[in-house]
């Protein structure tokens, strides 16, 4: 680590959370959950469970309607009612969003796009920040040369490790990914889990990792939410959640996946 503060452990906690938009049905509802930089969370749940809805929350995206989120003891909403908590959450919990097509401004090259953060957060400049951003890259196993394209110049995978580089630049304590990987094949996927998971292992950074796709989560996360209309139905380590499935939306989930893909499946794709 780099003298930037960011060795110390830092916590998420959410209280009581709920989001109502225009409809009967909240989109998240009483929702109590803590995520640690030594976490590695997975929520699954169906389309519209509230998966998003709820991280989207917890990184100040979205306000809640009902409930707190605070970070390291603070409210969530009074830090970022000034610059410096601003930056100071920013540098220390980042977000990954699924759809990397519309986060990359396209008159940008995905250099600038990543030594943005490194710049604005870190306070970073030159040649530093240079150095930053290609010791990120080559973490990501992403070939520099790549960053001097336009974000319309790559792969979707290549530009999803792009969003994640993004994020990671600034080396948070905490990284929230909402469905990085839903969009891409399956050895892009594997390929790109491996890298997060170890990323998070070496760096002591937390991760929560929302998906629709269980394989994917079960690889990478060591406990479990599984979400449905917007509350959690289950929550436990992500063997006793596979291995012993208690609900019956649960149940149905993972024989949804059953016989289609593994995680060891995915483990061999990562590995070729
Ligand atoms: N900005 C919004 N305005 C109105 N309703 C919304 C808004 N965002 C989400 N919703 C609704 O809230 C519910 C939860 O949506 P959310 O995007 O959190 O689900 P999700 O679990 O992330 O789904 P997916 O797997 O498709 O990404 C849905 O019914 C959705 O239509
Ligand atoms: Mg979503």
């Amino acid at each position: 680590m780099t003298g930037t503060g960011h060795d110390a452990y830092a916590e998420i906690v959410v209280e009581h959370l709920g989001k109502s938009f225009q409809r009967a049905v909240p989109a998240v509802n009483d929702i109590g959950l803590t995520v640690t930089s030594d976490s590695a969370i997975g929520i699954v749940g169906e389309s519209g469970s509230g998966k998003s809805t709820l991280v989207r929350m917890m990184c100040g995206l979205l306000s809640p309607s009902t409930g707190t989120v605070s970070y390291n003891g603070l409210g969530l909403h009074q830090m970022l009612s000034t610059r410096g908590g601003r930056r100071d959450f920013r540098r220390e919990v980042q977000y990954v969003a699924q759809d990397t097509t519309s986060s990359f401004d396209p008159r940008r090259t995905l250099r600038d796009a990543v030594r943005l953060p490194a710049m604005r957060l870190l306070g970073m400049e030159g040649v530093a920040a240079d150095a930053r951003v290609d010791e990120t890259l080559r973490s990501l196993e992403l070939d520099p040369s790549l960053a001097d394209r336009y974000p319309s110049e790559v792969s979707g995978g290549q530009r999803q490790r792009f969003s994640i580089a993004r994020a990671l630049v600034v080396k948070p304590r905490i990284l929230l990914c909402d469905e990085v990987v839903s969009a891409l094949d399956v050895s892009v996927q594997g390929a790109i889990l491996n890298m997060l998971r170890s990323y998070c292992e070496t760096e002591h950074c937390g991760l929560v990792f929302v998906s629709h796709g269980l394989p994917a989560t079960a690889f990478i996360a060591r406990d479990m939410l599984v979400m449905n209309n917007g509350v959690v139905i289950e929550q436990g380590t992500t063997d006793e959640i596979v291995e012993r499935p208690r609900d019956p939306y649960t149940i149905e989930l993972l024989d949804a996946y059953r016989g289609i893909e593994s995680v060891d499946e995915l483990a061999v794709a990562a590995a070729s």
